[in-house]
């Protein structure tokens, strides 16, 4: 099993940006959870991080031709805005979890879109770390299921 992790924007500046609401635990304590989440778990995992749509783009396109068996992303701005990382993810069609660290239904309007869900099977929101590894759970539990 192998799992991909994708964040967009800003989220590199975690321990930095708004600790009110992200909290003050940094981008490398955020890979560390999922690393240690997969170890854990005996699952391969890639973590990527990009401030660039079409970047992230291109990494969800890389999925399906690398062996990717599912995709955890937290879009970050780009939740609300990107209809390419939308069909991105139409277009590998590999089960994909969103994920927020904040919890966006309790923002403002303009956060109350999320173009990423409508290919996702799940979301995840206002858990903070703790909603990547319940993601990374999920898509394993998941794949459980359809190995039997
Ligand atoms: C976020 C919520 C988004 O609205 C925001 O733009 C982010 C982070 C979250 O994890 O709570 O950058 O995705």
């Amino acid at each position: 099993m192998k799992i991909l992790v994708l964040n967009g924007p800003n989220l590199n500046m975690l321990g930095i940006r708004e600790k009110n609401i992200y909290g003050s635990e940094t981008y490398d304590d955020l890979v560390n959870l999922v690393q240690k989440t997969a170890e854990e778990n005996h699952v391969e995992v890639e973590v990527f991080q990009s401030n660039h749509e079409g970047s992230l783009v291109d990494r969800i396109q890389q999925a399906y031709f690398d062996g990717t068996d599912g995709i955890v992303i937290n879009p970050a701005a780009y939740t609300h805005t990107s209809v390419a990382i939308l069909d991105a993810l139409k277009a590998v069609n590999l089960p994909a979890v969103e994920v927020h660290l904040s919890d966006v239904s309790q923002r403002e309007d303009f956060r109350q879109i999320s173009y990423a869900s409508k290919a996702c099977v799940k979301t995840i929101m206002g858990k903070g770390f703790l909603g990547y590894k319940e993601a990374m759970l999920f898509l394993l539990e998941r794949a459980d299921r359809e190995g039997e």
